[in-house]
């Protein structure tokens, strides 16, 4: 009993010893300069957006300030992914921290000075920010290497908004944690319905599965004043449609969150012509496994059904995409602690899981792990815009928190492995 209890003292003595070493060493580093070069960082990432698959540059320039930081790194996972190694001073876990670095086919439609300056290519979900925040996170941490129990691991990942496919899966295949096999591992994402100072996180469901579709529906044209003689394709387009939006309204529980979404479609030739051919582009979104079951099955069944009965066919390419992100309860607890303990009881509000689709759930099919909401609401009067907008934008005064946070995760988490281990 005696010995269990000087056990616990002693777990217990090492906790405050570490967080009394650490909370004095990231003030002493997290200084206005580091802060400005991040923010530099992430500007000149801005104006040189680079797509999916190929981040080339981007992937340059996280090797250089690595380098320059002295952190050892490993680079060719999914192409241009990066492995960046902190080597702590003593044994123990090891956790990894992800940042994706790809940006977005959209023209920008800002005004500021660092506008992206690549036609039709656009950080516009705040990634070039969380290669930045990573690279501020690592520098911080390699300087306080000595006291660390453990290894941190800085993962660089292309490719996110390549969905279905994405860079993770790729990068896990690529031998990325070949040598070193994360503990846990933890994302950060920029939200910006989130006031800056604020930071989300919740156990289990926090983004949705994601899964795109095509849809082919082939009739018959002819003459617009003989209907008779056709199989009018936008007819039949149209009752799939309204069809399709009786799943969410009709078989999926109330309580339980789908989505269908059809964002784009094609067909016809000109006014006096029946369309022989629609084609229909869309969306599913879900939380739960059986619910996304459920939805694809009556998604098939409704389109092959409603185009049989108006004697057309339809052809579907139904691409399964990223699954849910669910966080793993224990780290999620972990994460909401660093949260309150970092910022205060009220920096870290309840949140709803988001539909939004994230290639980090593949990491976490892999490895325990938490995704989090950092918040970067701009607060400078101007409208507020979502995620993957022309407009969208985000608040660096969030900057500090996020690379504070990002520290603290990492060490906390060492502290939690060391204490398992003992
Ligand atoms: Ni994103």
């Amino acid at each position: 009993m005696r010995q269990l209890e000087s056990l616990l003292k002693r777990k217990i003595e090492k906790v405050i010893e570490m967080k009394n070493v650490i909370s004095k060493s990231i003030k002493e580093w997290l200084t206005e300069a580091l802060i400005n070069e991040i923010v530099g960082f992430r500007r000149d990432l801005h104006q040189y957006p680079e797509l999916s698959g190929e981040e080339y540059e981007t992937s340059k320039k996280i090797q250089a300030k690595l380098e320059e930081y002295g952190i050892p790194f490993k680079t060719g996972f999914a192409k241009t992914g990066v492995l960046g190694v902190i080597n702590g001073g003593k044994p123990g876990g090891t956790v990894a921290l992800r940042a994706d670095i790809d940006a977005l086919p959209i023209q920008e439609r800002n005004e500021h000075e660092f506008v992206s300056k690549i036609e039709g290519k656009m950080h516009a979900c705040g990634h070039d920010s969380h290669t930045a925040m990573l690279l501020g996170a690592g520098y911080i941490l390699q300087q306080l290497k000595d006291e660390l129990p453990g290894k941190v691991l800085l993962v660089f990942q292309p490719a996110e908004e390549l969905a279905p496919i994405g860079g993770a899966e790729q990068m896990i295949k690529d031998g990325v944690f070949a040598e070193d096999v994360p503990d846990a591992i933890f994302a950060q994402h920029v939200w910006p319905d989130l006031p800056v100072g604020k930071i989300g996180v919740r156990q289990n469901e926090m983004m949705g599965a994601s899964d795109r579709f095509k849809i082919v529906i082939k009739g018959s044209g002819g003459h617009a004043s003989m209907p008779h003689q056709t199989t009018d394709a936008i007819i039949v387009a149209n009752q799939v449609i309204t069809s399709l939006q009786t799943i969410v309204s009709r078989n999926v529980d109330p309580l339980d969150p789908a989505v269908i979404t059809i964002g784009r479609i094609e067909g016809g030739y000109r006014y006096n012509v029946v369309a022989d051919e629609v084609t229909l582009e869309g969306t599913v979104r879900t939380l739960k496994k059986q619910t996304k079951k459920k939805v694809k099955e009556r998604f098939f069944s409704i389109v092959k059904g409603v185009a049989e009965s108006f004697n057309a066919h339809a052809e579907i390419d139904y691409l399964d995409g990223y699954p849910a992100t669910m966080n793993t309860p224990e780290w999620a607890v972990l994460v909401k602690e660093t949260v309150i303990n970092s910022f205060g009881q009220n920096a870290a509000p309840e949140v709803a899981p988001s539909l939004g689709g994230e290639d980090f759930s593949r990491f976490l099919l892999n490895y325990p792990g938490v995704y989090y909401w950092l918040g970067t609401a701009i607060d400078t009067g101007d409208p507020q815009k979502p995620l993957h907008d022309p407009q969208f934008k985000l608040n660096e005064k969030a900057f500090p928190i996020g690379i504070e946070m990002m520290v603290n995760v990492a060490i906390n988490a060492l502290v939690k492995l060391e204490n398992e281990l003992t």
